[in-house]
């Protein structure tokens, strides 16, 4: 296993549309979903996308445990999802705080929808599904941008709800 770089806003390779995984159960795979776990723990990160550590297929990861530093984020099982589709159960928006390892340092007010179901594939190609609301949806909903080369400040409705974090932390509203 290996740490990977992960690519920063500006690169121009985030604003692609990644390809679909078309071989299941390859070493190739395995090695890269490996990687992705590791880089994404190292950076305590919530998700990951493949194109985020420069490969352009369409592959998330995403995961939040219980940590005693967050006490009230909601714990999301480790999933790996493969040619990802999403369908919105409630279109009506939230907007909450997301940040991204592609903007490092960066916290931005985006608006989602509330509760969706995602399906997708594992490393070996079995399917799952799951409906899920709230933090989770968003998590997804993010991952899923980015295999659609779509980082969060694209979706920015106000430019003032977004800043560097040091910054936004001593407003209280993250
Ligand atoms: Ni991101």
């Amino acid at each position: 296993m290996a740490l990977r770089t992960v690519l920063k806003m500006g690169c121009p390779s985030l604003y692609e549309v990644a390809k679909p995984v078309e071989k299941f159960n390859t070493p190739f795979l395995q090695t890269l979903i490996q990687d992705m776990f590791e880089t994404m723990t190292h950076k305590n990160g919530v998700g990951l996308a493949a194109p985020q550590i420069g490969v352009s297929l369409r592959i998330i990861i995403f995961g939040v445990e219980k940590n005693a530093r967050y006490p009230n984020a909601e714990e999301i099982p480790n999933t790996l999802l493969i040619n990802p589709k999403v369908e919105v159960l409630d279109s009506e928006k939230v907007a909450d705080w997301e940040g991204c390892l592609s903007v490092p340092g960066m916290r931005g007010l985006v608006e989602r929808p509330s509760k969706i179901c995602y399906q997708g594939y594992d490393e070996l190609g079995r399917p799952m599904t799951r409906t899920v609301s709230g933090f989770h949806a968003r998590v997804v909903l993010h991952e899923v941008d980015h295999i659609d080369g779509i980082l969060y400040p694209l979706r920015l409705k106000d430019l003032r709800q977004f800043g560097f974090e040091e910054v936004l932390s001593t407003r209280n509203s993250l």
